[in-house]
């Protein structure tokens, strides 16, 4: 069995101080916005699983099905020692890539949710034992990665298509510091969701059950437990949208009545008024032009693109200049 070691890479309390200055920031500007990251707590992480088994979320079936067909080219392009996979989640899908990479020594899964890492982690150095180390980092993605020092070739792989939950701008930022993080000749593969109907963008986001509801409502516990607030859940509707202009999604919760939410450890008090929105999430959906266009601005080489049967979803494999 290969050794599993968890990192957390930030003082106890700096998760609660981002938290703070997130929901400070986001409920006193206009529109009120929360950033996604908050979602994922233990709840959020279980409650992103079942999405990904729901008949309307497709892109995880897309990806894996990529992944399933092309992780011996990835490897063989690669030749990736280390892999780093940023928003690593449960890594399910990831574990086709890891059994084809060959001469892999190390694998760094990077996640806010430590439950998540954990749960992954441990299942994986037992599952691969010819894996020098499992070493897990409870980080920020967006913030700088002290990464260990391991042997290259590096392949960092940003899969889902989180990439889209980050703004236009968050996204530049994130692909250059991507960069910085690889040598001349490593490697990014990037899962992208790629713009498509309407209809089957939105019920993705809406299902009939109701997961992505909960999953989008989680965010409010959240706030309620770590900072004292008593936001009500069930006063706000789930509501999810196409936005032709930015081609992406929005996820928002609409408050049902005029109510004023309290949040004590921020000694705030929020007004909403009936129907007025909060925007949770937005997931850009993607052209391949347009991720080239953003690889090659970061100084990454798009090299290899490949969809799944339907065109869905997209996977990509680009090397630093
Ligand atoms: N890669 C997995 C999980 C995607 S869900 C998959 O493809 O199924 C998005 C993951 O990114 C979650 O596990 C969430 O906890 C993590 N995440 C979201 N924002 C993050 C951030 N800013 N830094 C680190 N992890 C983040
Ligand atoms: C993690 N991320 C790519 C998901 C998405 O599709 O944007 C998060 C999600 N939000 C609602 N459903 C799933």
């Amino acid at each position: 069995m290969s050794p599993f070691r968890l990192t957390r890479t930030l003082p106890e309390d700096a998760a609660g101080a981002a938290l703070r200055a997130d929901v400070l920031a986001g409920l006193t500007g206009s529109p009120k916005t929360l950033p996604p990251k908050w979602f994922y707590d233990a709840r959020g992480s279980e409650l992103f699983e079942e999405i990904t088994a729901l008949p309307e979320y497709y892109p995880t079936r897309a990806e894996r099905e990529i992944l399933l067909a092309r992780s011996g080219e990835i490897a063989a392009v690669s030749g990736a020692r280390t892999l780093v996979e940023l928003g690593s989640g449960s890594s399910e899908k990831t574990r086709h890539l890891i059994a084809a990479l060959d001469g892999l020594h190390t694998y760094v899964p990077v996640d806010v949710s430590e439950s998540a890492l954990t749960g992954a982690g441990r299942a994986l150095a037992a599952e691969r034992p010819g894996l020098e180390e499992v070493h897990a980092l409870v980080a920020d993605f967006t913030a700088e990665l002290p990464l260990p020092d391991t042997p290259g070739p590096r392949l960092v792989a940003f899969l889902g298509g989180t990439i889209g939950n980050l703004l236009p701008a968050e996204r530049a930022a994130f692909l250059a510091s991507v960069r910085a993080l690889l040598a001349p000749g490593d490697a990014l593969l990037l899962g992208t969701d790629l713009v498509k109907d309407v209809r089957t963008l939105v019920r993705a986001y809406d299902d009939a059950a109701g997961v992505t509801a909960a999953f989008n409502k989680n965010v409010l516990h959240v706030v309620d437990r770590e900072l004292g607030a008593d936001f009500d859940p069930d006063a706000f509707d789930h509501v999810a949208l196409w936005d032709a202009e930015q081609e992406w999604i929005e996820m928002r919760l609409r408050s049902r009545i005029a109510q004023s939410v309290k949040i004590p450890a921020l000694e705030m008090v929020v007004d909403f008024a009936e129907g007025e929105e909060l925007r949770t999430e937005v997931s850009a959906k993607f052209r391949r032009e347009g991720v080239r266009a953003e690889l090659s601005a970061a100084g990454l080489e798009l090299s290899r693109w490949w969809t799944d049967g339907e065109g869905r979803f997209a996977l990509s494999l680009s090397v630093a200049r």
